[in-house]
C-alpha cells in the first residue's frame, strides 16, 4: 500500500469535494466496512471489474488485484471504421439501434439534484479529457508547484491557445491558480502512459508552499521563457503566458464564487525528440502515449485509433 493510501496523508484534503472518491473512501472499502453494499455484491462485482468501474465502498484493493497486468507494449492499433461502406446520408452505423432507445432530461438546477451530480455526470459524460499536468513557481520564486487538470483543452493555434478550469474562486484559489494569476506564467505538461502514477500523485493538496514535485517524483527541466519548470518526463510540454481570468459564480450558492476559467497562451512547445517529426510538427502517438481523464477514478489509454477522410462539399 503506498504513501497515497495513507489516511494521514489525506486529513488536509479539506478541499476534494465529498463525491470525490478519495483514499478514505478506498481503506472503508478494503476493510469491508461499507454499509453501502452487502458482501455478496460486492465479490460478484470484483469478478467483473475488467468492465466496470470502480464504485464507493467496494473492495478497491481487492478489485484491482483481479484485473489484468497493465499492457505496457499495447501500442497503438489503427482499425477500419465501424461501417466502411458508409455512404453520405447513412446516418448512424448500428442499423437504427440508437432510435429506438428514450432519453432521460435533467436540468441541472432541478429540485432536489445535488452540484455533486452534475459534476459526475460531467466527468464522466465528456470523455476523454485532456490532462493539463500544470507546473507554477509562487510569486517569490521560492516555492514549485504541480497539478493536474482536465477541465483543459487547447483552443486555437495562431495564437496557441488553451483554456484550464479552476474548481473554485480567485479569492480561495488552488495554489497553481493563485501562482498563475500572481506570475501570469505556467508550464501545461501532457501525460503519458509511463508517469501516470505520479502525475496522480501531483493531486495532493498539499499545503499552500509544499512541493508536489518530491511527492510525485518527477523531474524538473528547465524552461525557456517562464520560470516555472517543466516536467522532464514530458514529452509534450508547453511554456504559457496567462491572456485572462474570468470567475463564474454558482448557481445552486448564489454569491459564492465557484469557478475561474484561465485563458493561458502557449509561447515555447518542448517536445521529446523521438516522438516529433523532421518538420517539427507531428507527434507520433505511439511515443506520446497519452492518458485522458475519464469519470470517477479512472483514466483512459489513447490504443485504438480509426481514420475518416474529411468530406469536402
Ligand atoms: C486527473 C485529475 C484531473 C483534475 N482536474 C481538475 C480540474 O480540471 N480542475 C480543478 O480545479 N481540479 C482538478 N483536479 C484536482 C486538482 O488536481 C487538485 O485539487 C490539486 O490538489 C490542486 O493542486 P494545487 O492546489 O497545488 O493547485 C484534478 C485532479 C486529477 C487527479
Amino acid at each position: 500500500m503506498s504513501w497515497f493510501f495513507n489516511p494521514k496523508s489525506l486529513r488536509t484534503l479539506s478541499r476534494i469535494p465529498a463525491q470525490i472518491p478519495t483514499s478514505r473512501h478506498l481503506i472503508r472499502g478494503s476493510q469491508n466496512s461499507s454499509p453501502i453494499l452487502p458482501q455478496s455484491y460486492r465479490q460478484k462485482s470484483t469478478m467483473i471489474k475488467t468492465s466496470a468501474h470502480f464504485k464507493v465502498g467496494e473492495n478497491f484493493d481487492e478489485i484491482q488485484a483481479s484485473r489484468p497486468n497493465f499492457q505496457r507494449d499495447a501500442g497503438v492499433t489503427y482499425s477500419k471504421p465501424p461501417k466502411p461502406d458508409w455512404k453520405e446520408g447513412d446516418g448512424a452505423n448500428d442499423g437504427g439501434e440508437s432510435l429506438k432507445k428514450q432519453h432521460i432530461e435533467i436540468d441541472p438546477y432541478e429540485e432536489g439534484r445535488p452540484v455533486s451530480s452534475n459534476y459526475k455526470l460531467l466527468i464522466s459524460g465528456i470523455v476523454p479529457r485532456p490532462i493539463a499536468l500544470i507546473s507554477t513557481k509562487s510569486k517569490d520564486g521560492k516555492t514549485a508547484n504541480l497539478a493536474p487538470f482536465s477541465y483543459a483543452q487547447v483552443i486555437n493555434h495562431d495564437p496557441p491557445l488553451f483554456t484550464v478550469g479552476f474548481v473554485g474562486s480567485l479569492e480561495k484559489a488552488k495554489d497553481s491558480l493563485k501562482n498563475l494569476a500572481e506570475t501570469q506564467e505556467c508550464v501545461i505538461n501532457i501525460i503519458s502512459e509511463h508517469f501516470v502514477e505520479a502525475a496522480n500523485a501531483a493531486a495532493v493538496n498539499a499545503p499552500y508552499g509544499v512541493s508536489e514535485w518530491e511527492i510525485s517524483g518527477l523531474h524538473q527541466a528547465p524552461s525557456s521563457v517562464v520560470q516555472a519548470a517543466r516536467v522532464k518526463e514530458s514529452i509534450l510540454s508547453i511554456e504559457g503566458k496567462l491572456v485572462e481570468t474570468k470567475e463564474f459564480e454558482s448557481k445552486a450558492t448564489p454569491g459564492k464564487k465557484t469557478g475561474v476559467l484561465a485563458i493561458i497562451e502557449g509561447v515555447r512547445f518542448w517536445v521529446r525528440e523521438d516522438a516529433v517529426d523532421e518538420e517539427k510538427s507531428v507527434i507520433d502517438l505511439k511515443v506520446l502515449k497519452p492518458i485522458s481523464r475519464l469519470g470517477g477514478l479512472a483514466y483512459g489509454r489513447t490504443t485504438d485509433a480509426i481514420e475518416l477522410p474529411r468530406p469536402k462539399f
